[in-house]
């Protein structure tokens, strides 16, 4: 007969920030230099699915990440995840007799993107956000998406914050274990659902510095860094939670820019020099003040990652117009990615994670 397979499918948003975690403070457990904040994207194509599974007869813990096997226990970053809620599971099995002694089993983890990994949108997390459920609910584990963040942060410092729909912000903590260092809600996505993002993919080819090495150059040598996390970040982050909460757009729009601004600033003050925006990168930057400019107001706000790709926040009663100048613009560029030519408006999240079976 058969060996008896359980299973379990689950899905992950992409989130991105408007106030940037950029630095570790603890390299081993993710702890970030400072706190922050992002919106989780909502649409069909901008998130992760990832099945994961066990059965006796599996003989080693894999994950296929778009369909190339991967060694969980080779990966410092995978298996900590995996480990941690089996140890959890384990303690439940010892508790409660009748429950099967999965955690005894290897597990196969199956994680599709249908977004470009590693160009700067995200996609580690909604990964390791995907990844980290998908392990919860095969164990039964019923924890909340704010223990689960802990999780995943270890994974991906920003998956802890794929684990919630809405606005969500990223608390740094303040204790050695971690145990503080979280994601929360800050306000459901109900609050103001009129916020729309346009991606615009200036490129997708893989970055050329990956996030977690990037930051750990500009920890190590930039001074406006210093200035940023010690200064800057905690008062941003109490405005951008106040904006959030009187849906003052003007104001998030304006913090989104600056931390996206100092954000690169801080890169470009590392020793050897990061540059992750690109020409389309500025080209889309001044799309977005000559509308403003247009509008007499702060209508769009764009912000970047690491990696040229241009993500634009604004509300969906000035829609047609910011979609419509995007589009006009991109038209005649040369170089830009079809997604680029043609951003189309996402809304924003209020189902985070979600069983797809
Ligand atoms: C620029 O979460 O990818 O997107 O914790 O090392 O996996 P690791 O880094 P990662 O860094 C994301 C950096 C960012 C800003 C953000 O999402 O807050």
């Amino acid at each position: 007969m058969a060996e008896k397979v359980y299973q379990c499918t689950v899905s992950a948003p992409v989130n991105i920030a408007v106030i940037k975690y950029w630095g570790k403070r603890d390299v081993g457990l993710n702890l970030p230099t400072n706190s922050s904040l992002s919106v989780t994207l909502s649409q069909d194509d901008l998130r992760t699915v990832t099945s994961a599974s066990c059965s006796k007869s599996f003989e080693k813990d894999t994950l296929w990440l778009n369909g190339h096997a991967e060694d969980i226990s080779a990966s410092k970053r995978l298996s900590v995840c995996v480990e941690e809620l089996r140890s959890v599971r384990r303690e439940l099995e010892k508790e409660n007799d009748s429950m099967d002694k999965i955690s005894q089993l290897k597990v196969h983890v199956v994680s599709i993107n249908n977004f470009p990994t590693a160009a700067g949108l995200a996609s580690s997390a909604a990964g390791y956000a995907a990844f980290t459920e998908a392990i919860a609910r095969l164990y039964d584990l019923t924890w909340t998406p704010t223990e689960l963040s802990r999780i995943a942060r270890q994974g991906s410092g920003s998956a802890c914050r794929s684990l919630f729909g809405g606005y969500v912000s990223w608390e740094m903590g303040e204790l050695h274990s971690g145990a503080d260092s979280v994601a929360v809600q800050v306000e459901p996505v109900e609050h103001w659902p009129e916020m729309r993002v346009a991606i615009m993919v200036a490129s997708a080819a893989k970055k050329g510095i990956s996030s977690t090495s990037g930051m750990q150059a500009t920890v190590a040598s930039s001074t406006l860094f210093q200035e940023r996390i010690k200064n800057i970040v905690p008062g941003r982050m109490q405005a951008m939670k106040q904006a959030i909460r009187n849906r003052d757009f003007e104001t998030f729009a304006k913090l989104t820019m600056t931390d996206s601004n100092q954000f690169h600033a801080c890169c470009l003050d590392t020793l050897p020099p990061i540059f992750y925006l690109n020409d389309t990168s500025r080209a889309i930057i001044r799309v977005i003040e000559n509308i403003n400019a247009a509008a007499g107001k702060t209508v769009a706000a764009y912000t970047f990652d690491a990696g040229p790709n241009a993500v634009v926040y604004f509300l969906e009663e000035n829609s047609s117009y910011i979609l419509d100048a995007l589009h006009a613009v991109s038209k005649h560029a040369e170089g830009w990615e079809e997604s680029a030519r043609n951003p189309t408006s996402v809304k924003i999240d209020d189902v985070a994670s979600e069983t797809v079976s």
